[in-house]
């Protein structure tokens, strides 16, 4: 029998008790790996440093619509250092923008914007906060509101009536109609902003350089050690340059609106949306200082957020429609009834036209402008369908794939306006099935504005005008591919020969 020293005992029992703490800590630390793992949705495996960003490929909503089917609608994904949340269903979008809005109502930090909307001090970047919801309460209220949108009717049928005329002149030869469907919407929109146009001085061809220089990828926003990468590929560089050049337009423009006042045709006073601002600016008992580059940058918001979404549905909805002679049929039937001969189909009439409504639905459930929304940042840990979600996780909505999921869409990829008639379905952020303008506190506050620009144009194209493919090319030949973008936008513009109707 061997016995053992008191010394030996004790050796023994540190020993024994080291065993247990190790094998205690392990189980602890196992089980906690296998609880967070299971806590967390499930993932694509990715590489080191870069993670899923190889996924990604040239169309995001694409591949990612792809990944989803095998890992499921809440999927994650880590884009560099940034965990990245993807969902691909109605039913987890509604978890997200509306049972946990709030807990998932922050913008991330982009390098690129924060430098272009001067340390996004605008609305879509800026972050959630008592200043973001300050500025989209006037911006709802004092710009975009229903009566504010009304009181731009003028506006909008003079630049209407502008296309209407540039196509008479045209009957019968090829005409660029996304060129000039570019510049009903930069025209409108530098109206009722500024209460001029500038085309002269380059103003939409800077726009375009600033909304292109908004999409590029930029490394460090993903992997923050790697900024030093964009600075030196002069990404930096460019966006201030750029920067500048935009906010030197910008302070000539508010200049210009020290001194004079505008006078309509009735000896009304009119105020553009920099007047309007101006006014905030300088009224005291709104309890908010709203500093001149925070007007600057809601200004540039109007635009970036407004220009091309309102431009490319328009381009995509009239392709659509000379594509599908038989929707175009119907609606130039509807149109004829509406307009009765008149010369134009005046704003008032178009809440009768219900298939023209259907149209814009369908040609926004196909083509939403931003397939991904905005991306998303949680401000707090939330549970999300039974998964624990830490704060600070990016959120990227695929709108895309949600509006052309073929459980909820029968035929989710033809163009069919007629899905919607008889369809309480809309787009203004309570059916999660269908959201080209986003939903919740994120949401769009120009979707009235955007849609009626939209539909008046498109009543009255269709009411004045046939559209044919040049050279006898037959329509249904029209191509429609999708170019790579921010936006979602035809690749090849849209050439037609117009004719007139009657
Ligand atoms: C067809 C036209 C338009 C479409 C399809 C569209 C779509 C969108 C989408 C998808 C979002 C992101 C929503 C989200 O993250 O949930 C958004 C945000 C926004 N849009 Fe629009 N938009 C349009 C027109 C406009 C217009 C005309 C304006 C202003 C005059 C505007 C101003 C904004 C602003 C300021 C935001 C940021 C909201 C925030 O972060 O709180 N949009 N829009």
């Amino acid at each position: 029998m061997i016995v053992l020293s008191s010394s030996s005992q004790t050796s023994l029992l540190s020993l024994f008790l080291f065993g247990f703490v190790v094998l205690f800590v392990s189980f602890k630390w196992i089980s906690s790996y296998s609880k967070n793992k299971k806590s967390s949705p499930p993932s694509p495996p990715g590489l080191p440093i870069i993670g899923n960003f190889h996924q990604l490929g040239l169309r995001p909503r694409e591949s990612l619509r792809d990944l989803s089917q095998q890992y499921g609608p809440l999927m994650l994904l880590h884009l560099g250092s940034t965990p990245t949340l993807i969902v691909s269903s109605a039913e987890v979008a509604k978890e997200v923008m509306k049972t946990h809005d709030l807990a998932f109502s922050d913008r991330p930090s982009l390098v690129i914007p924060d430098i272009l909307f001067y340390g996004s001090k605008d609305i879509a970047f800026s972050r959630y906060g008592e200043y973001w919801r300050q500025l989209k309460s006037i911006v709802v209220l004092h710009l975009l509101s229903a009566n504010r949108v009304k009181s731009f009717r003028q506006v909008r049928a003079e630049e209407v009536g502008n296309v209407l005329d540039a196509l008479k002149q045209s009957c019968g030869s090829s005409v660029d109609m996304s060129a000039l469907l570019g510049s009903y919407t930069s025209n409108a929109l530098c109206r009722v902003a500024f209460g001029r146009t500038y085309d002269g001085l380059g103003f939409t061809n800077k726009l375009k350089k600033f909304v292109d220089l908004l999409g590029t990828f930029c490394i460090g926003s993903f992997i923050p050690w790697l900024s030093w990468v964009d600075r030196l590929s002069g990404i930096h560089g460019k966006a201030k340059a750029m920067s500048k050049d935009i906010d030197d337009f910008l302070v000539s423009v508010v200049e210009d609106h020290l001194v004079k006042k505008k006078i309509n045709d009735q000896g009304e006073v009119t105020q553009d949306f920099v007047d309007i601002l101006r006014e905030i600016q300088n009224d005291k008992s709104i309890g908010f200082t709203l500093s001149t580059d925070t007007l600057k940058a809601v200004i540039l918001d109007v635009f970036v957020a407004g220009s091309d979404t309102i431009f490319s549905s328009l381009d995509w909805a009239l392709s659509e429609l000379i594509k599908h002679p038989r929707a175009m049929k119907k609606l130039q039937e509807e149109a004829s009834e509406i307009g009765q001969g008149r010369p134009v189909i005046p704003e008032e009439d178009l809440d009768h036209m219900t298939y023209l409504k259907a149209v814009v639905k369908e040609a926004l459930r196909l083509h939403s402008p931003l397939p991904l929304l905005l991306p998303r940042e949680s401000r707090q840990q939330v549970n999300l369908m039974g998964y624990d979600i830490p704060k600070n996780t990016q959120v990227i909505i695929n709108a895309w794939a949600i509006n052309r999921d073929p459980t909820t869409w029968n035929e989710a990829e033809e163009f069919k306006p007629e899905r919607f008639l008889n369809n309480p379905m809309d787009y203004k952020g309570l059916h999660y099935e269908f959201l080209p303008f986003g939903a919740g506190r994120r949401g769009c506050p120009g979707l009235h504005f955007g849609v009626v620009l939209l539909e008046l144009v498109l009543a009255n194209l269709v009411y004045k005008f046939n559209f044919e493919l040049p050279n006898g090319v037959d329509v249904t030949d029209l191509d429609m591919t999708e170019a790579n973008g921010v936006t979602v936008q035809r690749k090849t513009a849209l050439i037609v020969v117009p004719s007139p109707r009657f």
